[in-house]
């Protein structure tokens, strides 16, 4: 009887982060924070910036593995293909294996909830936790529709000289192979807003001023689809 009472009480605490199966993924809106993505109930759906996005031959890579961080942000899981609401395009809705489960992708990016929050509108785009970011996820065409070779020759002539021709980094400058493009596109557009999020953002903030938003977009597919 133990063991059963143990199982009901995981069970109820996994049941309400994936009411609807399978999941439904829509678009909600906020003055403050534009469009962004949620499941059918309004809740706000994440992605995480150190998870690696699949592809057709990978799984993602899901970094939020311990158990607090598991428990602070539950993947989306589904037992079916993932709906697409009204704004949503289902082209970008997909799947990958973790762990026994299927997790719901947006653009290759696997999509957590934050346990504690209801329907209501999120504080902010981003929530800095368990040495990462989780990040709404708009619905438009993102960072990965960009123009690769052009984003190529950019990196090579403005970009390289300080993260490397491969985004191994150079010196004391960081690596950033293995970024999601949204990260990236994230970062690049608060260096350009003037943001200064670590001790050398100043070189960043010069280098982002000049920077369109399709030169981010650009940028940040081609640095997270070239670079591992
Ligand atoms: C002069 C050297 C230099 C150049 C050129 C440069 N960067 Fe950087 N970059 C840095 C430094 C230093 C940081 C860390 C800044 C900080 O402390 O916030 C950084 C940070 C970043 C980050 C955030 C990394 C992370 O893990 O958070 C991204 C993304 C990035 N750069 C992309 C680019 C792109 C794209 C270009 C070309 C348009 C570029 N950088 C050009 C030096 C440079």
């Amino acid at each position: 009887m133990k063991i059963l009472t143990s199982a009901a009480v995981v069970l109820a605490f996994a049941a309400p982060a994936f009411a609807e199966d399978p999941v439904t993924i829509d678009v909600a809106r906020s003055d403050a924070l534009g469009q962004y993505l949620t499941d059918a109930e309004g809740r706000a759906v994440y992605f995480f910036s150190t998870d690696t996005r699949a592809t057709d031959d990978d799984a993602a890579r899901i970094s939020c593995t311990s158990a607090a961080c598991r428990d602070a942000w539950p993947l989306v899981t589904t037992s079916g293909d993932p709906a697409a609401g009204d704004g949503v395009d289902a082209a970008l809705l997909g799947t990958t294996e973790h762990a026994d489960a299927r997790v719901v992708t947006y653009k290759g990016l696997p999509l957590y909830h934050a346990r504690d929050a209801g329907a209501g509108i999120p504080e902010g785009k981003r929530i800095a936790a368990f040495d990462g970011e989780f990040h709404l996820l708009a619905p438009a065409a993102g960072p990965h529709a960009g123009d690769i070779p052009a984003a190529e020759t950019m990196f090579a002539g403005a970009c390289a000289q300080c993260h490397g021709q491969a985004g191994q980094g150079v010196a004391s400058f960081p690596a950033i192979a293995g970024k999601n493009a949204e990260y990236i596109a994230t970062m690049l557009m608060r260096y350009r807003a003037g943001e200064r999020v670590g001790p050398n953002s100043g070189l960043m903030i010069a280098m982002a001023a000049g920077l369109s938003d399709a030169d981010i977009a650009n940028l940040a597919a081609f640095v997270s689809r070239t670079f591992e």
